[in-house]
């Protein structure tokens, strides 16, 4: 079953999952750095170090959000960073980051559906997503889309939540999840079901062993998963 965030609303999850991000665009940095106690930053670099060896020029990331990833990957020195959502909230919030910062000219952000992206077959030197596949409509899609845009020899990197499957991890992560991060999210980011519908969609994820076959399946080679942190997170790359 698709799990969706308002569950008495109709509509598809990704329209949902759009709402929801603009309802939470304006609190999700601070929630997102608050929540996990600053850890995401350091797994995002992580993250984009996988990218090192190859030194991308162009760089797509998928469901940019407020644009933390694409900004990372700035380490790279790349020529450009191209970064796409499909929440006009998000990329508000992202397009203000990128300006104070200064960085216009390597960042830019559009609107852009993972599943439908409007980029010619063979575009990219690496594409990346952090916190994005899980919330994809239609996982295989979205990621037969990153295959078709990345150029033969680039590299894909997902970064996504796992489930820790190890005591006392196991247990401490899903006790945190269930009851202390949907209060928390809930009196922050004042939308009733956006911290409810994360830990639902973390558990509904096929991760680990499960994504990188859906990865091989769609095309990528070389297809690794990287647990990090008692496997709360995970960092899968893939070869064109
Ligand atoms: C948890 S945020 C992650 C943002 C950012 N990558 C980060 O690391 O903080 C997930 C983002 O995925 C976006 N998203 C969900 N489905 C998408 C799709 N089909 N295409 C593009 N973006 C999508 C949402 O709008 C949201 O901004």
């Amino acid at each position: 079953m698709t799990v969706v965030p308002y569950k008495e609303k109709e509509g598809s999850k990704k329209a949902q999952v759009a709402e929801m991000f603009n309802n939470i665009s304006r609190r999700y940095d601070f929630l997102n750095h608050f929540l996990s106690l600053g850890i995401d930053i350091v797994w995002r670099k992580k993250a984009v170090r996988e990218l090192k060896e190859i030194k991308p020029k162009q760089i797509l990331d998928i469901a940019t959000g407020t644009g933390d990833f694409a900004i990372e990957a700035l380490s790279l020195k790349p020529d450009k960073v191209i970064g796409v959502d499909i929440s006009e909230g998000m990329l508000a919030m992202g397009k203000k980051k990128i300006a104070r910062m200064k960085l216009e000219d390597k960042v830019e952000l559009q609107m852009g559906d993972s599943e439908k992206l409007l980029f010619d077959d063979n575009t990219f030197d690496a594409v990346i997503v952090a916190f994005g596949v899980r919330n994809f409509e239609n996982l295989e899609k979205g990621l037969a889309d990153m295959w078709r845009v990345l150029k033969p020899g680039g590299k894909v990197v997902v970064l996504e939540f796992s489930k820790p499957t190890r005591f006392p991890m196991k247990q401490l992560y899903s006790f945190y999840f269930k009851y202390i991060l949907p209060i928390i999210g809930r009196m922050i980011s004042k939308d009733r079901a956006a911290y409810t519908y994360l830990p639902e969609s973390v558990k509904a994820f096929p991760d680990g062993v499960l994504f990188t076959n859906i990865l091989d399946r769609v095309g990528f080679k070389k297809t690794i998963c990287k647990p990090q942190t008692f496997g709360i997170c995970s960092i899968y790359t893939g070869i064109k």
